[in-house]
């Protein structure tokens, strides 16, 4: 058996960065703006700590400015409100990005409903949702599915008629992953379904399945014999398991059995190094997105 092509999320990732970064460049040798991005984040959750690190970092290499308010977990509603109330109104911040999970007490949706759509770079806002729904070209779309949608078009996969399944029906990849798919368009126009926990006969869906997006968190759910030799493999999961061999007790693996799969599958994403570096491409590009918009 062969083995799969590997989908190189942070060549690809790196291509839209520089593209981004010529927009930065542009708009401030044209306009004089210099794109700006405000992180929130609430409580010590390690890996949210992480992954607002590495996004800061990245967007100050492109020449992005960006500033981090950190909240204590015992932090209200109110206050949390009050925060983004005052970002909205604020002109030097182009962008917020409140990073979930928040803590249990706090209504999430009503966070991000919050947020002025102009400034919602998580593409989370009704009205973002709601157009991307419509095929209205909303000034957002959620990172890691547009992510996941770039990957599939830069490496040439044909997505027209193609049958898709989506493992996974959050509001951050797996619906609005499936809009991206369904919409009218050459790059998109794919025939999609959108499979969850409570679906019956998950592995006949997905042996039929042209392209497979893993986003349901469970790790090494997608084995081999569910896919169709040839078949396309997208894998957005990170799950923690226990690995007593490592430092930290616990190694981060995909929602797909790579190892396995990657012997039947026509392409495949590595995890670590495929979907990850694209969210934070994706961000970057809204970022400036936002201020060319402003
Ligand atoms: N937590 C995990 N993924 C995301 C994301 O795309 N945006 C935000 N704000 N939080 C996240």
């Amino acid at each position: 058996m062969s083995s799969a092509r590997l989908i190189d999320g942070k060549a690809i990732a790196a291509q839209i960065h520089s593209e981004t970064q010529a927009r930065v460049l542009a708009l401030k040798e044209k306009r004089g703006i210099v794109p700006g991005i405000t992180f929130v984040r609430v409580g010590e959750d390690p890996a949210s700590q992480a992954y607002v690190r590495m996004k800061g970092a990245k967007a100050a290499e492109l020449g992005i400015h960006s500033d981090t308010v950190v909240l204590k977990e015992s932090t209200s509603q109110e206050e949390l409100l009050a925060l983004i109330q005052k970002l909205n109104t604020d002109p030097k911040v182009h962008c917020i990005l409140v990073q979930a999970p928040l803590p249990k007490h706090i209504r999430e949706e009503e966070i991000f409903s919050a947020i002025d759509f102009h400034k919602d770079v998580d593409g989370f806002h009704p009205i973002n949702v709601g157009k991307l729904l419509l095929g209205q070209n909303p000034l957002f779309k959620p990172c890691t599915p547009a992510g996941v949608h770039e990957l599939l078009i830069r490496t040439g996969v044909p997505l027209s008629g193609a049958e898709v399944v989506v493992l996974g029906r959050g509001n951050i990849v797996g619906k609005p992953m499936a809009a991206i798919l369904l919409q009218k368009d050459k790059y998109a126009d794919a025939t999609v379904t959108l499979l969850h926990s409570r679906s019956k006969n998950i592995a006949d869906h997905c042996r039929r399945a042209d392209i497979i997006i893993a986003a349901m968190g469970q790790a090494h759910f997608v084995k081999a014999d569910m896919v169709k030799p040839g078949a396309v493999v997208i894998d957005v999961g990170v799950n923690r398991i226990d690995d007593p061999q490592s430092a930290k007790g616990y190694r981060l693996v995909g929602d797909v059995d790579f190892e396995a799969v990657r012997q039947v599958a026509g392409a495949i994403t590595p995890n670590p190094g495929g979907v990850g570096p694209m969210t934070i491409a994706m961000l970057l590009s809204n970022t400036a997105r936002a201020a060319e918009a402003f």
